[in-house]
Order: C-alpha cells, then sequence, then structure tokens
C-alpha cells in the first residue's frame, strides 16, 4: 500500500487515501501520514470506516490519548462522544448542560488548550451524520494566521502567554454551558501564544475561544487583541469547510489550526462523531517561562 497526499486548499489541509486503517498500517506508512498532518494542519481520510477500539488503536500511534473530561459523556474513557444523541439512543434536551456544552463548538477554537497539557492531534470520525445535511466543520491555519501577521505583531506574539479557560469560552457562548464542576476543575492554564512545530519548523499563532487574556496585559486589552487576530485569522477565504460523508475520518494538529462545528436539525436529526485526542509533550509554560517540544 501507499500512501497519496492531495492538498485541498491552496494553503493548507490535505486528503490521504491509500490505505486502510481497519487492515493496519506498515510503519512507513503511518510515518508519512504523521509528516502530511504536520505540513498541512488537516488530513481527511475518506472510506475509512472505524468501530472506537480501531480508532483508539490507530490514535495511540500518534501519541498518549486523553481521557475524556469530567462531565462530558464518556468521562473517564479515551473516546468523546461529540454527538446530539445520548449512549441509551434518545436524543439530547438541547437546552441541558450537556448540549449547550457541544454546541460551544460553533466558537472557533483549539481542542483541550484549557488544559496544562494541551492537545496536539485530535481525530474525528463519523458514525451517523445528519439525513438533512449541516453539521459540516470548518478549519483555519493558525500558522497562516502567524504568517500574516506583520513583523511587530509576530515579535510581540512570540513573547506573549496566553491564558485559556474552559470556563471563559463556554460561559460566552451561553451562560450555564459549563457544569459548576468543570469550572471547579478546570481553572484557567497558560499557554504559548506561538508553537513551532518541532517536524517542520513553522510557527503558528495558538490563538482560540478559550483565551480569556494574555499575561502582563488588562482582560480588556488582551481580549480586544485576541479578538482582532482571531477575526483576521478566520476570514473566508481563510476558510475550508468540511462536508462530512459516512466513514470519514479527520485528523487534525491542534498546534497549526483552529475548527468550529456548524448547525444542524438537533431535535430533528441525528450526529454521532466520535474523537480521540492525542496529548501533546506536556504544559507549554513552566515556571512563568514558555517551553517548546524537543
Ligand atoms: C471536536 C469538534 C466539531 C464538529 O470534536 O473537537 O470541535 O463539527 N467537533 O463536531
Ligand atoms: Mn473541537
Amino acid at each position: 500500500m501507499a500512501v497519496y497526499i492531495s492538498p485541498l486548499t491552496e494553503g493548507f489541509g490535505a486528503s490521504a487515501t491509500g490505505f486502510s486503517i481497519r487492515d493496519g498500517l506498515s510503519e512507513s506508512d503511518f510515518r508519512d501520514i504523521e509528516l502530511a498532518l504536520n505540513a498541512y494542519g488537516v488530513l481527511v481520510m475518506p472510506d475509512q470506516p472505524l468501530d472506537d477500539e480501531a480508532q483508539v488503536a490507530f490514535s495511540e500511534r500518534l501519541g498518549p490519548l486523553e481521557e475524556t473530561l469530567v462531565g462530558a459523556v464518556g468521562a473517564g474513557s479515551k473516546i468523546v462522544r461529540v454527538a446530539n444523541v445520548l449512549p441509551d439512543g434518545t436524543l439530547k434536551d438541547p437546552d441541558s448542560q450537556q448540549a449547550l456544552f457541544t454546541r460551544a463548538n460553533f466558537l472557533w477554537h483549539t481542542d483541550s488548550s484549557f488544559k496544562a497539557t494541551p492537545a496536539k492531534y485530535s481525530m474525528l470520525s463519523a458514525r451517523e451524520l445528519p439525513r438533512a445535511g449541516g453539521g459540516d466543520t470548518e478549519f483555519v491555519s493558525t500558522a497562516a494566521a502567524y504568517d500574516a501577521l506583520s513583523p511587530d505583531e509576530q515579535a510581540l506574539a512570540d513573547r506573549l502567554i496566553a491564558i485559556h479557560s474552559i470556563a471563559w469560552s463556554r460561559e460566552k457562548f451561553a451562560p450555564g454551558a459549563s457544569s459548576e464542576e468543570q469550572r471547579r476543575r478546570l481553572p484557567p492554564v497558560p499557554q504559548a501564544l506561538v508553537r513551532t512545530n518541532p517536524m517542520t519548523g513553522r510557527k503558528s499563532l495558538h490563538i482560540a475561544s478559550h483565551v480569556m487574556g494574555f499575561e502582563g496585559m488588562s482582560d480588556a486589552e488582551g481580549q480586544a487583541l485576541h479578538d482582532a487576530w482571531l477575526e483576521r485569522a478566520t476570514a473566508p477565504d481563510r476558510i475550508y469547510r468540511h462536508r462530512w460523508s459516512p466513514h470519514d475520518a479527520i485528523i487534525w494538529d491542534n498546534r497549526a489550526t483552529m475548527h468550529r462545528a456548524t448547525p444542524y436539525d438537533e431535535t430533528g436529526d441525528r450526529r454521532i462523531m466520535i474523537r480521540t485526542t492525542i496529548s501533546d509533550f506536556g504544559p507549554t509554560v513552566r515556571d512563568g517561562a514558555i517551553v517548546e517540544a524537543a
């Protein structure tokens, strides 16, 4: 087997074909996939029918998997169910905290940057898609966002430490979208604003709706700066919108991209996506100083 990589847009994202995750991948095919993921930021893998076991086994080759957040369906396992359907098959109450929590994925974000050790990659597979359509996922490149900054802005960004908080992004989206336990167990954490990919050497601007401010700046000043950068990074012509087909799986590099969910008929249709999340090397800030992966 051979892995074929074909770019999806001019700037980032590629599709990867020619292999079967379920049948197993040679070490060299696997390396090609990881290199392409680091080069393109988003890798769409069509025609990969997966169950949880196959997805976990493949994801674990990319690095250690996160355990699912407190208060989410599947907490304590290595699987996140991103769905409007509960494990017993009934639809979530659209006004429940869990439904609001999932719907807050409509905000541009990176996964788990609100944890001391953020997510490196995420893998999302389509298990059941809305029959009437909708529920697309959009991506942008934060490496392109960094490149688009002026030299002065890059110099500023290089030394900034951002404060990420899940309670901040959830409550901003809708009051009550986070639970008391989540707020207590997931306090704000510092993250390097600029990440350097150790495989490619390319820098990216690690912004996300979880950012509530920057160290050394007032909250208002920090939010204004962040929101201006976010707006530039997510201009319509920078977006890759993925319309899911059955058996699609996507892996993305959270260090170099942001993504967001889009609406579908949550009360009349069903959408079940399964995510596995690969941890980064560790905290990106230690003792107040930015650290990078070796
Ligand atoms: C995620 C996510 C978007 C979607 O799983 O991390 O943001 O379209 N999903 O479901
Ligand atoms: Mn996400």
